[in-house]
């Protein structure tokens, strides 16, 4: 008997329609690849994207759309502004949502003035609570009291207030600013108008509590939460409660919370029709659930944990290696941490520098200078870096055990692998230096270093500060100093005036 038609033809289109879904899916793969290499490379976004279409590659708007998402998730915010910038030149419209994210990315990368200038020119159909209520996250993430309480009024004014995240938006504010308290009258004003509180509300309401220390009123919360009918709570309420209770210290509660975060992802799986696949949000639960663990002192968990994420995913990321690094480092505990910073080194595709930083940082804090070293070299071969993080940690720690000539190799390697950006660097190397140099009345070794900083044209007062105290401790005068500062043309602030007086004396 011949097949009925239809089931031919019902096949043969899922058939289709999955070759048009692999087909597309590797492409955005590609462009997203391409996207997120640029912030190693430098390059043009507008040009890649040009290229990927000289390719045959396809842009449909929303395969666009998937990649600003990934590139605002890894906080590269100037890459995903540029891509909704070549959209809007390609004439690709903007809904509502678009104008939101646009507005939130242009805060981010231009200012707050450059996203209040965008705001006032968008038509008036898109000035609705999505972009309102962005544009005053954005007052809040600044800071901006007055701007937000402004705006809050206005659309309060203009009946844009029937959702919880406005509310949400102020109290992470205030709870920015230190005022927990003022969360709790934000809380009544939401129940007087009867708005209903998110899980995002909930979330920030029991935090305010444990910032007050009033343990009792975190519980209340919990409980409110669950005859408000929102007992199957996602993990954020049990990786927020857990993380309060590791903030005050009270390490059994917070181990009770996390014991409920792991069954809730458990149940999480088991409900899935699709089981032992995790979603992506279940990578971020874990990572939860390692940091917290780090937080209670608990190594065992960590490790336990560890090993059950590695086994519930077919890949582990860049970020969860971060993520377990960072603990490890955290409990001292150097050697687990160099098992698996050698197992991601060898199995990695792309490197990443930040776990490198990590492992060098934990080697360097142990005295195992070689191991620390092994792993720079590597990192030297295998990235184009940036390095000053990990060579400032190698200046502190050689001047630490007073060989400031190794130093001042990687003070002067720093210098030439990024001549590109203006790198300075950071106090704390710079106070290395001073009481290394100081206490070692090491004067021929501070005019190595400034002699460095004139040649990279970064001889400032802070250098010639640092110069002055070592002469002092040394107690020599230097009396051609003052003409040496005018032929450099130094600044003389009161601190350099006062220093100049001991060793060259008028
Ligand atoms: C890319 O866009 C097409 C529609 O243009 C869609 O069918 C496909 O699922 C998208 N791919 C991904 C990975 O989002
Ligand atoms: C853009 O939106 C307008 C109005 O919403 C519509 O008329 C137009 O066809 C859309 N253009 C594209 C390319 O989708
Ligand atoms: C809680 O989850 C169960 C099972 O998934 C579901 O039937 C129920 O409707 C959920 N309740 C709420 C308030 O979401
Ligand atoms: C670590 O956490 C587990 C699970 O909460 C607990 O049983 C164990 O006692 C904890 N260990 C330490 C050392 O605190
Ligand atoms: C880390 O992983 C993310 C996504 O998995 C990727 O986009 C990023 O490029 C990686 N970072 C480095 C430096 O390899």
């Amino acid at each position: 008997m011949a097949k009925s038609p239809s089931r031919v033809i019902w096949t043969g289109s899922l058939a289709v329609r999955h070759l048009c879904a692999a087909a597309e899916a590797v492409p955005v793969k590609r462009m997203y690849r391409r996207l997120s290499e640029l912030g190693a490379s430098g390059g043009s976004v507008s040009k890649t994207l040009n290229e990927f279409i000289l390719e045959g590659g396809k842009t449909s708007k929303i395969n666009l759309t998937t990649c600003i998402k990934k590139l605002r998730k890894y906080g590269r915010f100037d890459h995903a502004i540029e891509v909704m910038e070549w959209m809007q030149k390609r004439k690709m419209n903007f809904s509502h949502v678009d104008h939101a994210v646009y507005l939130d990315l242009t805060a981010k990368t231009k200012g707050i003035a450059a996203a209040e200038n965008y705001f006032d020119n968008l038509p008036p159909s898109v000035q609705n609570h999505v972009t309102y209520s962005t544009l005053l996250n954005c007052y809040c993430k600044e800071l901006m009291s007055e701007k937000a309480q402004t705006l809050f009024e206005k659309m309060d004014k203009m009946k844009l207030l029937s959702t919880s995240m406005p509310f949400s938006n102020l109290m992470t504010l205030h709870m920015r600013l230190g005022q927990p308290e003022k969360v709790l009258d934000i809380v009544q004003e939401m129940k007087q108008r009867g708005v209903s509180p998110g899980t995002f509300t909930y979330n920030i309401w029991m935090q305010s509590y444990g910032c007050l220390n009033d343990f009792k009123g975190v519980q209340r919360v919990l409980d409110e939460m669950k005859m408000d009918g929102k007992e199957n709570f996602s993990w954020t309420t049990y990786s927020n409660l857990a993380t309060i209770y590791v903030k005050a210290g009270l390490f059994d509660k917070a181990e009770s919370a996390l014991g409920k975060l792991e069954e809730q992802i458990e149940c999480g799986r088991d409900c899935d029709f699709q089981k032992n696949r995790r979603h992506d949000g279940d990578r971020e639960a874990y990572h939860f659930l390692i940091s917290l663990y780090a937080g209670t002192s608990n190594l065992s968990e960590v490790h336990r944990v560890w090993n059950s994420l590695k086994s519930s995913f077919r890949t582990t990321t860049n970020i969860s290696y971060l993520n377990v690094l960072q603990a490890l480092a955290k409990l001292k505990d150097v050697e687990g941490l160099l098992k698996c910073f050698k197992e991601w080194e060898s199995s990695c595709h792309s490197y990443d520098m930040r776990l490198a930083n990590v492992a060098i940082r934990a080697c360097l804090e142990h005295d195992m200078h070689e191991e620390a070293a092994s792993i720079f070299d590597e990192a030297l071969k295998r990235t184009k870096g940036l390095f000053f993080k990990a060579r400032e940690m190698f200046m502190v720690f050689f001047l630490k055990n007073r060989q400031p000539d190794l130093a001042l190799e990687h003070m002067k390697a720093a210098f030439s692998d990024i001549k590109e950006i203006e790198w300075q660097p950071d106090q704390k190397t710079v106070s290395a230096f001073l009481n290394c140099f100081e206490d070692e009345k090491d004067v021929d070794g501070a005019e190595r270093l400034c002699k460095i900083w004139k040649q990279l044209n970064r001889l400032n007062s802070n250098a010639y500060i640092l110069l002055l105290k070592t002469y002092i401790a040394a107690g020599r005068l230097a009396p051609e100093m003052r003409q040496r500062l005018e032929e450099d043309n130094i600044e003389i602030n009161p601190e350099l005036e006062n220093l100049l007086e001991r060793v060259s004396p008028k």
